[in-house]
């Protein structure tokens, strides 16, 4: 059975937390396989990416395999023709796709029509790999996820859901911090709720900021809408990440964000330049999450994992 990774609940918990470990192994070995020798992977990008593309373009070589790059505007995709269909064309020539696109939908619509694996690699909906990165990046500074409380402040987009879906797979308590109007989906807040998660939502920003070790931010813009950054502008103008509101954060806390970042907007040039700032890593460690979810979704099964699914 081919995998899919389209939202972190694709994995088991246990899977999820073997799969952080697994990475950090491959960052600290610069891990090289030949574990996709002979395949190739399409990267679909309908939205701009520079780090989710090259990250992957960059893991899929470690492992030994290649890639086809496309755009809906170089492809049938941007004159119409069905995901069912461009799908079931690819599943004939390549051995799994990775996609990001605007309608989650999408995914799993296209999931529905095919037998090679697909990886969502951003959808308006979530942000799987970059989030599971994020996590990997707090377990490799050596912090205790059951001690660990998050700030997500701003917008409740896909970045969001995905952090209430790692907060369901590992222990830390989770505080998002979002205008009325901008809250993350219900139906995935109550989803995370009910599934153990220590999650909260709140209005004040400094709430959720406060004793916090590390706080996460976003564009208050996302890609797909442009036309409302004017309006979204005012609306989030009180979610800005400054020094003041790093300084009641835990002490030593870390400020993260996904990027590409709005300096002067969702947080200043004083916080995102300063020693608190570990979005390089979050960078740098997109390419080795990719690699252990690549070997996740190749290795076909538990049994056959290369490595101890050990608990965070
Ligand atoms: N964080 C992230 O996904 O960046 P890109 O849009 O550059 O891929
Ligand atoms: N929320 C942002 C994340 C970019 C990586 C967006 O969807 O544009």
């Amino acid at each position: 059975m081919p995998r899919r990774f389209l939202e972190i609940h694709d994995m088991t918990r246990q899977e999820a937390h073997g799969v952080v470990n697994r990475a950090i192994e491959m960052k600290q070995s610069r891990f090289r396989s030949e574990l996709l020798a002979g395949r190739t992977l399409a990267l679909i990008f309908e939205k701009a990416s520079t780090r989710t593309r090259v990250s992957f373009e960059m893991a899929v070589r470690h492992l030994g395999g290649s890639t086809i790059y496309m755009t809906q505007n170089d492809s049938q995709l941007g004159r119409s023709e069905p995901v069912e269909d461009t799908i079931r064309v690819l599943s004939r020539y390549v051995d799994g796709v990775v996609m990001r696109t605007f309608e989650h939908s999408k995914l799993t619509r296209m999931w529905a029509k095919t037998s090679i694996p697909i990886v969502n690699a951003l959808s308006d909906d979530f942000h799987p790999c970059q989030v599971m990165g994020d996590v990997m990046t707090m377990v490799e500074r050596g912090a205790d996820l059951a001690k660990t409380k998050v700030a997500w402040v701003g917008d409740g987009n896909n970045m969001a859901h995905s952090w209430i879906n790692a907060a369901t797979y590992f222990p830390f308590e989770l505080v998002l911090a979002c205008p009325e109007g901008y809250t993350p989906n219900k139906d995935i807040l109550d989803a995370g709720i009910k599934a153990g998660g220590k999650i909260r939502l709140v209005t004040d920003p400094l709430e959720a900021i406060r004793g916090a070790h590390f706080v996460n931010t976003d564009v208050w813009a996302s890609m797909g809408q442009e036309s409302e950054a004017g309006e979204r502008m005012g609306v989030f103008q009180n979610y800005q990440v400054d020094a003041k509101a790093m300084a009641l954060a835990a002490p030593g806390a870390k400020f993260m964000h996904c990027l590409p970042a709005h300096q002067g907007e969702e947080v200043t040039t004083e916080v995102f330049e300063s020693e608190a700032s570990i979005v390089w890593d979050q960078a740098e460690n997109r390419l080795h999450i990719q690699k252990a979810i690549l070997e996740w979704v190749y290795s076909g099964g538990e049994g056959t994992l290369p490595y101890t699914l050990a608990e965070i």
